[in-house]
């Protein structure tokens, strides 16, 4: 007997879905006794294709190389918009918000098919070419997608970082896939603030010897410097290349690199998660279609920044590919006030909302008066992404947001697999409120003991393990195939590793627990240790640093980072600020820590590795939890950061 309580599939969900529970547990059998027939088919149904595949998988989990559908051609751009035209040019492809609210566009997606043609020609004017990295540093405003689907049209590469990351954290990315353009901003509006996007722009393109040009995209009347030679004007360029067409869909073959997004890992810098043409446009437009229980009149708000995997394969490929309306969010959830998420819903009438347990958890805080005095009728389906969902909070959303009639789907997945992976069907799936459930047709989950051997049956935790290949699989580590092959195959060999804890409960359904390698998941956000411990260490200040997440009750993960100071320095307010400052500067202010403490020393084994789960013990408040020290250098530094934390605690530092 399961001591959760088990939400059904409401009637509503189930009277018009793509998927019910028995379609669905027929389609699964199918899918996994065969899986290359299962996806042949999806991709001659899903997708349109110049010339058909031959050879529908070759793979070797031992050598991380996956090809799906090789011998295969197709835009995907022609796939996003072209193939749509006939039967749904005047339908809306993108609403989109902008930062105040009421000031909205949309395009058609024949509106959307004439700018990204012309957005092709102009960016073939500047040298662009298939197979070039184009970097993307821009706000959530339609240019973003135009400019990303113009890539895809040329077979140009793209890379979109966060316009909330530094200058450095955006030529890191620039060079290490050495992009020959930059598309950016003159600025950013994000709620009451402004963002100089084009000032940090410069800042990182001074060192990065690639970039040829910078593409300005006029968003506010702010003026900002322009480089001769180097940097254009996206309105002028357009003006001037008027009257030319260059736009013609180049046909790539299936493994083709389609973009590279940056994510960070347990070590080093952020790596450079590769995506290719064929198995991740099929796994966007899959998943999209049955997560989400796709309707023709669908007005889907995903509030995911086009910055991160969400946004790229539910703001855009998924929704676009499926011939549906997508709604783009340029501000934030709480801009003029908590009540803005829903205000948007009411005015644009969505019937989907996809967000982060970080946002409901922060806009639950602010009362249930800022959703209930606007209209959620529209809204038929809810979903989360990113992190565990806890109990209250899904259920705060699904009766205050969804007014107890709306299913919910807890989606779980990474950046690396491009799409969903495990996550209830809405008509096809009782829900457990934190549990993901179920894998998507397709998706072979398996969870094995720390030795990598299978635990079976129900009732067991483990590490999450995925057995055979999918189509939206990454493919590499962009220019060091080795990373790829060790980062996610040699901790257990022929599985790929997802560094995620997970229980399988009494009834089969999966429970994501969080991260078992250094990653941070702080407000859905990912940050690796290491990336967060070096940048602290650049203030000059410290000698040394280790950082570990700590429970924190909006952003789900805070950071607590143990500093050793150099001699000389003092622990005071000042060297604190010196050290978030430069965090903020190197990475983002989204890696702000939340605690910086003062300490002698660090638990460390004889050999010198640094024993964070101690540090972990330290941070949850569990002091008494820390275990067996005897194995430290030297065991007097637990005690002493003990006593060190809970004063700082105490003066709520
Ligand atoms: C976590 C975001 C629990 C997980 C699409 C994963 C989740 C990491 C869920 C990937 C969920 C994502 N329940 N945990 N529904 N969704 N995660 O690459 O730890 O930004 O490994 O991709 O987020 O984060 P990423």
């Amino acid at each position: 007997m399961s001591h959760n309580p088990i939400f059904p599939v409401p009637s509503q969900a189930l009277t018009r879905t793509r998927m019910n529970s028995s379609q669905y547990a027929e389609s699964y059998a199918q899918s996994i006794a065969n899986p290359e027939e299962f996806w042949a088919a999806q991709a001659r149904e899903l997708l349109s294709w110049r010339a058909p595949f031959q050879n529908t998988l070759d793979w070797n989990f031992h050598t991380a190389t996956i090809k799906w559908f090789e011998g295969g051609k197709l835009n995907v751009s022609e796939n996003c918009i072209d193939r749509h035209l006939e039967l749904r040019g005047d339908k809306v492809a993108l609403i989109w918000e902008g930062n105040e609210p009421g000031d909205t566009k949309s395009l058609t997606y024949r509106e959307l098919h004439r700018a990204v043609c012309e957005t092709t020609t102009l960016l073939r004017s500047l040298g662009v070419k298939k197979g070039d990295r184009v970097a993307i540093y821009l706000p959530m405003i339609l240019e973003a997608a135009v400019c990303m689907l113009a890539c895809t049209r040329i077979g140009a590469i793209h890379t979109v970082v966060f316009a909330g990351f530094s200058a450095e954290a955006l030529r890191d990315r620039i060079n290490d896939c050495s992009c020959s353009i930059l598309i950016t901003a003159n600025e950013g509006l994000r709620g009451p603030k402004t963002v100089p996007l084009k000032t940090t722009a410069d800042q990182a393109v001074s060192e990065c010897p690639t970039v040829r040009h910078v593409l300005v995209v006029k968003r506010t009347e702010t003026p900002c410097p322009m480089q001769d030679d180097r940097d254009v004007w996206y309105h002028e360029s357009l003006n001037s290349i008027a009257g030319s067409d260059n736009s013609a869909a180049e046909p790539m073959d299936s493994e083709d690199p389609l973009f590279i997004l940056y994510t960070s890992g347990s070590t080093g810098k952020p790596k450079g998660v590769l995506h290719t043409t064929a198995g991740y446009l099929l796994y966007a437009t899959h998943t999209f279609r049955y997560v989400f229980d796709l309707q023709e009149d669908d007005v889907h708000f995903c509030t995911a920044d086009i910055g991160w995997i969400t946004g790229h394969s539910y703001v855009l490929y998924g929704p676009l590919a499926n011939g549906a309306t997508s709604l783009m969010f340029e501000s934030i959830p709480t801009y003029p006030d908590a009540g803005r998420y829903w205000d948007v819903v009411e005015r644009h009438k969505a019937t989907i909302v996809y967000t982060a347990p970080t946002a409901i958890r922060a806009l639950a805080k602010e009362g249930d008066h800022f959703v209930t005095r606007y209209s959620r009728s529209s809204v038929r389906l809810l979903g989360t992404v990113g992190e565990p969902i806890n109990p209250d909070a899904w259920l705060w959303y699904h009766s205050v947001v969804g007014e107890g009639r709306c299913p919910i789907v807890d989606t779980w997945w990474q950046t690396e697999t491009g799409g969903v992976m495990i996550s209830p069907l809405p008509g096809a799936t009782p829900t457990k409120p934190g549990s993901a459930t179920r894998p998507l047709v397709g998706v072979q989950p398996m969870i094995v003991d720390e030795q990598g051997q299978e635990l079976f049956g129900n009732d067991v935790t483990g590490r999450l393990c995925i057995r055979f290949p999918w189509p939206g699989m990454m493919r590499s580590v962009y220019g060091d195939h080795e990373r790829f092959r060790q980062t996610y195959f040699s901790t257990f060999p022929g599985l790929y590793f997802t560094g995620d804890g997970c229980r399988r409960d009494e009834d089969g359904y999966y429970w994501i627990t969080g991260r078992v390698d250094d990653v941070l998941n702080v407000a859905g956000h990912r940050l690796g240790t290491a990336e967060v411990e070096s940048a602290i260490v650049r203030s000059g200040a410290v000698a040394e640093a280790a950082v570990v997440g700590v429970p924190h009750d909006v952003k789900g993960q805070g950071i607590a980072a143990f500093c050793v100071l150099h001699a000389e320095v003092l622990p005071d307010a000042g060297t604190k600020m010196k050290i978030l400052a430069t965090v903020r500067e190197v990475i983002s202010p989204i890696a702000t820590p939340d605690h910086v403490w003062f300490v002698a020393g660090l638990p460390k084994t004889r050999s010198g590795k640094i024993m964070r789960r101690i540090l972990r013990k330290i941070g949850e408040g569990e002091y008494g939890a820390v275990g067996d020290v005897s194995t430290l250098a030297d065991p007097s530094v637990v005690a002493d950061i003990v006593s060190l934390v809970q004063a700082a605690r105490l003066s709520k530092d």
